[in-house]
């Protein structure tokens, strides 16, 4: 069977990375999660003290760094297990600010497309169908309303034992967002060729199912 590329880009907490892992998984192929490495960097820049605004210090700092995403899904950067760290409330406040920096974004793409070279990868994001993955095979853009979105991210915090408000998470979603729409390099848009999927009446199995047969026609 012909090995492709799978983009799937969205807003925040759209289930991007749940659905992706699946459908790695059915076809066999590698996942990478793109937004872990840019949560990455911006672990080591708070850990460092690094100001967010030193765009500079924080180049100089992710050009030294190593990120590994394991088979496991679990995040390293520079030997350091940082899985769940880069999940805390801190990393994601901040995470929109340092992706926006241009040359970070640049060194990030040069990485994430040396993954792809071998095809038979799932990749998310926010930029992989329009600028990673431009000729990815398959593009798809999911999208859920902000409120499902707040809902379903408030269970998944429950179900870790970690505090959390809707009403907050609804505001904190909407902001990051407009943050990544809004930015000048790359923003959050949806290919002219992806394909959209909203997913807020949908089960993870339906998104999966929808995604695989699509697959299924290009391999
Ligand atoms: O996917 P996740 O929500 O973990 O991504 C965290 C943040 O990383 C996004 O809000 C966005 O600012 C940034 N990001 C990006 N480009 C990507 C993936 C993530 O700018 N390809």
């Amino acid at each position: 069977k012909n090995k492709i590329a799978i983009a799937i880009d969205g807003p925040a907490a759209a289930g991007k990375s749940t659905v992706a892992k699946l459908v790695a998984e059915q076809m066999g192929y590698i996942y990478v999660d793109t937004g872990a490495m840019y949560r990455a960097i911006t672990y080591v820049t708070i850990k460092n003290n690094i100001s967010p605004d030193n765009s500079s210090a924080i180049l100089n700092e992710l050009k030294k760094s190593d990120i590994t995403l394991t088979k496991e899904f679990d995040v390293f950067i520079n030997g350091e297990n940082v899985t769940d760290e880069i999940r805390s409330n801190e990393v994601t406040q901040l995470v929109s600010k340092i992706a926006s920096i241009p040359e970070v974004r640049k060194e990030m793409v040069q990485r994430q497309q040396q993954l792809v070279r071998n095809r038979g990868i799932v990749m998310d994001g926010r930029d992989i169908g329009t600028h990673v993955i431009p000729d990815a095979e398959v593009k798809i853009f999911l999208i859920a309303s902000v409120d499902e979105r707040a809902i379903r991210r408030h269970s998944e915090n429950k179900n870790k034992g970690i505090p959390s408000d809707v009403e907050k998470l609804k505001i904190e979603i909407a902001q990051r967002d407009k943050q990544d729409m809004e930015r000048v390099t790359s923003p959050l848009k949806k290919a002219e060729d992806a394909i959209e999927i909203d997913t807020t009446q949908l089960s993870i199995k339906d998104v999966v199912n929808q995604i695989i047969k699509i697959v299924e026609q290009e391999v």
